[in-house]
């Protein structure tokens, strides 16, 4: 194990904040995937994170904060349904993109919007209390993979991902186990009229559409630049293919209720969507790990439960 990780504990959690305080940069558990995060109000430590990524730097961050009570700080006015979604899904897996002032244009790639979230994830909560009672405001943090790249949803898949880039004794990666859901969070734009999906993630679009009263349309061209936005993303190095028929020597994604056939490299037997999502990533891993020719993931793609399976796998099969 690399030297830059730490266990989640309480001394762990200290010292996270603590870097996190001096500009340092820590990885940290949420309930969806990792996040490699910096103090969101130093513009310095963030440019940190576009290097250890290798991220463009106009594509926007996502500023986790510890509460609701901490909208004011970076967004402007929001619309009343902004509060309903609130009252529902926080802390949890979606992210509002609100209006902000220009000021917050490093963290934003220039626009006036900001993506904002509060995870579930307890040790996430716990950094923020202490990272919030030395004065902290937000953590920006984007998945803690390299741009382009699979999302990690543990301590050592971070280190592989990121850790030659890292600093030691200057930053960090909390481990806190496997992340729970496997996939990021749904992303919503309240600045328009009528909400939109940004992307699709553990929170549906029939959920979504329970509280803010309509069904919020799916923007694949966004006028809101995101990264998850771009046609291909979430990308293993194994080719991967959406509902073709394996051969041998493939390797093969798919619900227990399907068989392997003969000579194919069964990755994941998920018994519904929610482990479907929670296994997918580490599959992913999995598969370049073996260096098999082509991985197929199949799923019925009609069915609304799996809208943030297929939009992951049809970015990572572009
Ligand atoms: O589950 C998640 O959301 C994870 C964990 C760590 O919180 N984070 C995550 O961040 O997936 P990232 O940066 O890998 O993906 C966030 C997406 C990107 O496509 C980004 O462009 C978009 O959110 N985004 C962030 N701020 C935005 C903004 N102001 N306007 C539009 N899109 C934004
Ligand atoms: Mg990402």
């Amino acid at each position: 194990m690399s030297g830059l990780i730490v266990n989640g504990d309480t001394s762990g959690i200290s010292l996270a904040a603590e870097r996190l305080i001096a500009g340092g940069l820590v990885a940290f558990p949420t309930e969806t995937v990792y996040g490699l995060g910096a103090d969101a109000t130093q513009v310095h430590a963030v440019s940190r994170i576009f290097t250890v990524k290798n991220r463009p730097p106009n594509h926007p961050l996502i500023v986790h904060i510890a509460s609701a009570e901490f909208l004011d700080y970076w967004a402007i006015a929001r619309r009343p349904e902004v509060n309903q979604l609130i009252d529902h899904f926080w802390p949890g897996p979606l992210t509002l993109i609100l209006d902000c002032s220009e000021k917050f244009s490093y963290l934003t790639g220039g626009q006036k919007k900001i993506g904002l979230r509060n995870s579930s994830h307890p040790i996430f909560a716990s950094l923020m209390d202490k990272f919030t009672s030395s004065g902290g405001k937000g953590i920006a943090a984007p998945s803690a993979n390299r741009f382009g790249q699979v999302s990690p949803t543990n301590a050592a898949e971070v280190n592989i991902e990121l850790g030659k880039y890292m600093e030691f004794e200057k930053d960090l990666i909390l481990d806190g186990g496997d992340s729970d859901l496997g996939i990021e969070s749904t992303i919503i734009d309240c600045t328009l009229e009528r909400f939109e999906i940004l992307r699709p993630g553990p929170i549906t679009t029939s959920e979504l559409a329970e509280i803010v009263g309509y069904l919020p349309i799916r923007k694949f061209q966004s006028s809101t630049r995101h990264s998850g936005g771009l046609d291909s993303h979430y990308q293993p190095k194994t080719p991967v293919t959406l509902n073709s028929k394996p051969t041998i020597g493939d390797a093969l994604i798919a619900l227990d209720s399907e068989t392997t056939p003969e000579g194919v490299i069964r990755l994941s037997c998920p018994r519904d969507a929610k482990e479907f999502a929670q296994g997918l990533y580490k599959a992913f891993r999995r598969a370049d790990e073996l260096g098999v020719k082509r991985l197929c993931v199949s799923f019925p793609v009609e069915n609304p439960e799996f809208e943030a399976i297929l939009d992951r796998v049809s970015k990572a099969a572009q």
